[in-house]
C-alpha cells in the first residue's frame, strides 16, 4: 500500500488537518521549530518570568500533535519480540535495543518468576545497606567470569554505572578525555565529579593526542569512550585509544552498552572484538539492551570496585536491581553464552539491512553493527517520514536537535535476531516507497 493513501493514525496525535498536504505540513513544522536552540521552540522566552513560566510556555509538542507528527511516547500495548501492539495495530519494531530477542524467552520470563515468587516484587533500600541479594551477587560472578575480570559491581540502571562510576572516580586534579558523541550518562558523570573535563573529536586519534599532549602533566589522566556509538552505530577506535593511553599514561574506561552481546567472542564486545580486554581498565556495561531488561554493571580490578562500592552515589543512595530483573538477567546471559546462533543471526539481519538500504540509495554506515541510521539531515522532513514509516506499521527511532547536531536528523533503526524475514522485507519496502515519494532516493 502506497503511504499517500494512508491517513495519520498515531493514536498519541489529534490526524492531521486533511486539507495541509505534505510539502505545506513541512513549511509548517519549519516554522514552528528552532531546531538550533532548544528541542522544540517554546513560545516564552522567560526572562525575568518564573521558573514554571517556562513550562506553560511550551507548546511546541502540541504544535506537533496538531501536525500528525509527534514521535515520542507512544503507547505499546503488547511486546512479542520484534513485533509491538500500538493503538491495536501490530507494527514492527525498528527501534529497540533487544539485540538477541531475549525479552520474551520463554526462560527469562520463568527465571524472573521465580524470583518474584521467592523474593517479592523489590529490595526496597540499596546494595549498599540492606538490598544486597545472593542473586545479585551470583550475577556479579557470572559476570566477572564471563567478561574474564576480577570483579563486577551490578547497579540499578547503566546511566547510573557510567555517572556513578565516572563522578566518584574523577578527582579535584584529574581530567577525563571523553569522546564527544559518548553516552548522556557519561557526560552527566563528567559534569558532577570535581575534576575537568576536555571533549575529543568523535573517534579523532590525532585530536585526542592533541588534548593529552596538552595536558601532559597531569597525572591524573582518564580516557572514557563508549564502544558502540548509540546513534551513529559507530566502533569506537580501541586500538588507537590503547596506544594513546599507554604513550600518555591514561587509564581507560569503554561503556559497552552496544557492543556487549554484539561484537566480539561470544558477545564479550568490542573490548574482545579487538583483542584488547586487558588494556581496559573499566568496562561498563547495561542489561536494558542485549540482556533485554533493565540494570548496568562495571567490572574492573577489585581494588577499583570496592572504591566505586563505597565512594558512588550513583550506587549507594538509589534501591537495588529488582529480583526479577536479576535473574532474568543471568538467564539471559546463560543463553547468549549458550546460543551463539543468536548473535550469528544478529549481523546476518544487520548486513541484510544494509545492503538492502545501502542498494536504495540510503547513506549507510558499513560496520558489522545493527545500528543503522538513516540520515536525512532536514529535522522537519526526518519527523514527517518517521510518521510515514509508522504509519504504515514500521516503528523507527527519530533524532533531531539537540540530540544530534542541527540539520542531521536522522531516523535511527536498529535490528534484533527476533526479526523474520519478512519482517525486515516489509521494513525495506516501506523505505523504499517513502523515500522515494519524498525525494530522498531516486526510484
Ligand atoms: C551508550 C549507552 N550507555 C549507557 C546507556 C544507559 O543504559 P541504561 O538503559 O541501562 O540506563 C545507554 C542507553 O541508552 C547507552 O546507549
Amino acid at each position: 500500500m502506497k503511504y499517500s493513501q494512508l491517513t495519520f493514525e498515531n493514536p498519541n496525535c489529534k490526524p492531521a488537518p486533511p486539507h495541509l498536504r505534505r510539502d505545506q505540513i513541512i513549511a509548517k513544522l519549519k516554522e514552528n521549530f528552532d531546531f538550533e536552540n532548544a528541542h522544540l521552540r517554546s513560545s516564552s522566552n522567560n526572562e525575568g518570568e518564573g521558573v514554571l513560566s517556562k513550562c506553560y510556555g511550551y507548546e511546541a509538542p502540541d504544535q506537533a500533535k496538531d501536525l500528525g507528527i509527534y514521535p515520542y511516547f507512544r503507547e505499546i500495548e503488547a511486546m512479542n519480540g520484534a513485533h509491538v501492539t500500538i493503538g491495536g495495530r501490530d507494527v514492527i519494531t525498528v527501534s529497540s535495543n533487544n539485540y538477541l530477542g531475549l525479552t520474551n524467552d520463554p526462560r527469562v520470563v520463568e527465571a524472573g518468576k521465580t524470583a518474584l515468587e521467592k523474593f517479592g516484587t523489590g529490595c526496597t533500600g540499596s546494595r549498599f545497606l540492606n538490598g544486597t541479594l545472593s542473586l545479585h551477587k551470583k550475577l556479579e560472578k557470572d559476570i566477572s567470569h564471563f567478561l574474564k575480570r576480577d570483579d563486577t559491581i551490578v547497579m540499578s540502571t547503566g546511566y547510573q554505572a557510567n555517572q556513578g562510576t565516572i563522578s566518584c572516580l574523577l578527582g579535584r586534579k584529574d581530567i577525563a578525555f571523553s569522546d564527544r558523541e559518548n553516552h548522556a550518562s557519561i557526560y552527566e558523570g563528567c559534569a558532577v565529579a570535581a575534576g575537568k573535563t576536555v571533549r575529543f573529536r568523535h573517534n579523532d586519534m590525532d585530536h585526542l593526542e592533541y588534548c593529552l599532549k596538552k595536558y601532559r602533566g597531569v597525572e591524573g589522566k582518564l580516557i572514557i569512550t563508549d564502544s558502540v556509538f548509540s546513534m551513529s552505530g559507530d566502533i569506537a577506535n580501541l586500538p588507537g585509544i590503547v596506544k594513546l593511553a599507554r604513550d600518555y599514561k591514561a587509564s581507560i574506561l569503554v561503556d559497552e552498552a552496544h557492543g556487549m552481546g554484539v561484537m566480539g567472542e561470544a558477545g564479550r564486545g568490542v573490548t574482545s572484538y579487538y583483542n584488547l580486554e586487558k588494556e581496559i581498565d573499566i568496562y561498563v556495561g547495561t542489561f536494558s539492551k542485549s540482556m533485554g531488561s533493565i540494570g548496568g554493571f562495571v567490572s574492573a580490578h577489585p581494588k577499583i570496585t570496592e572504591y566505586i562500592r563505597h565512594k558512588a552515589s550513583a550506587f549507594i543512595f538509589t534501591a537495588a536491581l529488582p529480583p526479577a530483573s536479576v535473574a532474568g538477567v543471568n538467564t539471559a546471559l546463560n543463553i547468549m553464552i549458550q546460543e551463539p546462533e543468536r548473535i550469528r543471526q544478529l549481523h546476518n539481519n544487520a548486513a541484510y539491512m544494509k545492503k538492502g538500504l545501502f542498494d536504495m540509495g540510503f547513506q549507510i554506515n558499513n560496520n558489522p553493527i545493527p545500528i543503522i541510521p538513516i540520515k536525512i539531515g532536514d529535522e522537519a522532513l526526518t519527523l514527517y517520514f518517521n510518521q510515514l514509516l509508522f504509519d504504515n506499521g514500521v516503528f523507527a527511532g527519530v533524532a533531531v536537535s539537540p540530540v544530534v547536531p542541527a540539520f542531521h536528523a536522522m531516523i535511527r533503526t536498529s535490528y534484533t535476531s527476533a526479526h523474520t524475514q519478512e519482517d525486515l522485507d516489509h521494513v525495506l519496502h516501506t523505505f523504499k516507497i517513502i523515500g522515494t515519494d519524498l525525494g530522498i532516493i531516486s526510484q
